[in-house]
């Protein structure tokens, strides 16, 4: 596995909530990416999982106690508020919203939050009505409008019998939001509605047959998971992948060009300031699909008739009143040239070329590399892990689209 927090200094908060017992395989997830995690346990947390299995899997000490002696000659809670690149608060219950919005600091992860210039991150875990309840939401979204983040919650079954929202996300999902958060720091895409493609579309030729490419989706679910991270509200339109929804984002199904083109679009309509096309749309799909299995006739070959897909991103692009719009070119040769012809050809405003072919490049790999061409010249992003480039690509989406609506308000 890639290290993508490798480095990374995480101070794990840990509410006295049932999720509470999750922690220790949230720790496994965090440490396996590379980061060091020190876990701190809220009053009473200690209840619900013990300070012995985190530190076992954590291999740091663990924090309980504001006033101990020992702890704070170790390593004092303004040391610890300062050694932290993210505070994530898992679960967060709705007793430690409050007071976290309240700004106690009556216990040392309080203390910490307070005493720390880190980004702070809450996975709010608690029954559906306390979720619901007009106090917890009050508190919730004068957290956020002061910059913490918030993950989740989401909903399904609950322990207490219930069924609704109040279910912390899952250890996987929320090592995937640290991993964004710990690049996002300055939320820059904040209230903008994004749409996202991702991954490849399958064109059917007959109930067993299809032409698709080699897309997994993890450019535009990386890109996904960071424009949420940046503050934005995101829709991501997939063709058939075979990873995780990124927390927040609201995703959407589909398996042809043309699902996609619809989907993209009925998104659009709705609201989009910027959509982003990192799928590898077809072309072409087959002119006829056959109701049942082709045959082989004898030893002859087959001519495949084939129609034109309609084109996603210049549709998106010739919108009147359209989303700032951003397109990916994959190219095995003269990137440069295809590239600027493309950008110039969809009308789009900015346009992100791979390389692909190339070792841990392009299709299916974890990492990538981009030069992305605008109007203003291009600027090469360096080879690097997709979650890491999906950040950097959106900082320079951000600054461009700032630019824009200055030129446009001039
Ligand atoms: O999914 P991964 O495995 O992580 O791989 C990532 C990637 C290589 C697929 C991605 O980085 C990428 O390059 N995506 C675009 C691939 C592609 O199809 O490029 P293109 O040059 O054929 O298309 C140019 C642009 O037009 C793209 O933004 C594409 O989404 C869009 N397009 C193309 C055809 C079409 N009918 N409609 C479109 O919207």
């Amino acid at each position: 596995m890639e290290l993508t927090l490798e480095g990374r200094r995480i101070v794990l908060g840990i509410g006295a909530g049932i999720a509470a017992y999750k922690a220790p395989q949230l720790v496994r997830r965090l440490t396996e990416r590379g980061a060091a995690v020190r876990v701190v346990l809220s009053s009473s947390a200690a209840q619900f999982v013990t300070p012995l299995s985190l530190q076992a899997v954590s291999g740091l000490p663990v924090s309980t106690d504001l006033l101990d002696p020992a702890a704070e000659a170790a390593m004092g809670h303004i040391e610890l508020a300062r050694w932290a690149d993210l505070i994530l608060i898992a679960p967060a219950t709705a007793n430690l919203l409050a007071r976290l919005r309240g700004g106690m600091a009556d216990d040392l992860l309080t203390t910490l939050v307070l005493a720390s210039r880190a980004t702070v991150a809450v996975a709010p875990a608690m029954n559906q009505q306390m979720w619901a309840h007009p106090a917890t939401l009050d508190n919730v979204n004068a957290l956020a409008d002061r910059g913490v983040r918030v993950l989740g919650p989401a909903a399904g079954q609950q322990a207490c019998g219930d069924e609704g929202p109040g279910r912390m996300l899952e250890p996987d999902q929320l090592a995937d939001c640290a991993e964004h958060l710990c690049y996002g720091s300055e939320p820059r895409l904040r209230g903008l509605r994004v749409v996202i493609s991702a991954g490849p579309t399958f064109e059917d030729l007959d109930p067993v047959r299809f032409l698709g490419n080699r897309s997994s989706g993890k450019m535009g679910f990386a890109l996904a998971g960071a424009a949420v991270a940046h503050g934005a509200e995101v829709t991501l339109v997939a063709g058939p992948v075979a990873l995780s929804t990124p927390a927040g984002v609201n995703r959407v199904d589909v398996r042809s060009a043309e699902q996609m083109h619809n989907a993209v679009h009925e998104a659009a309509a709705s609201g989009c300031d910027l959509y982003i096309g990192a799928a590898a749309v077809a072309d072409f799909k087959p002119s006829a699909y056959a109701l049942n299995k082709l045959k082989k006739s004898g030893d002859e070959g087959m001519t495949l008739a084939l129609a034109q897909n309609p084109d996603i991103l210049a549709s998106v692009a010739a919108l009147e009143n359209g989303p700032f719009t951003v397109g990916f070119a994959a190219e095995t040769e003269a990137l440069e040239q295809h590239a600027r012809s493309k950008l110039e050809r969809k009308k789009v405003h900015m346009l992100a070329a791979n390389r692909v072919g190339r070792p841990g490049c392009g299709f299916d790999a974890d990492s990538n590399a981009l030069t992305v061409y605008d109007a203003n010249g291009e600027t090469t992003l360096e080879q690097q892990s997709k979650v890491s480039l999906a950040h950097r690509l959106l900082v320079l989406v951000a600054d461009a689209m700032d630019g824009s609506t200055r030129s446009e308000s001039r």
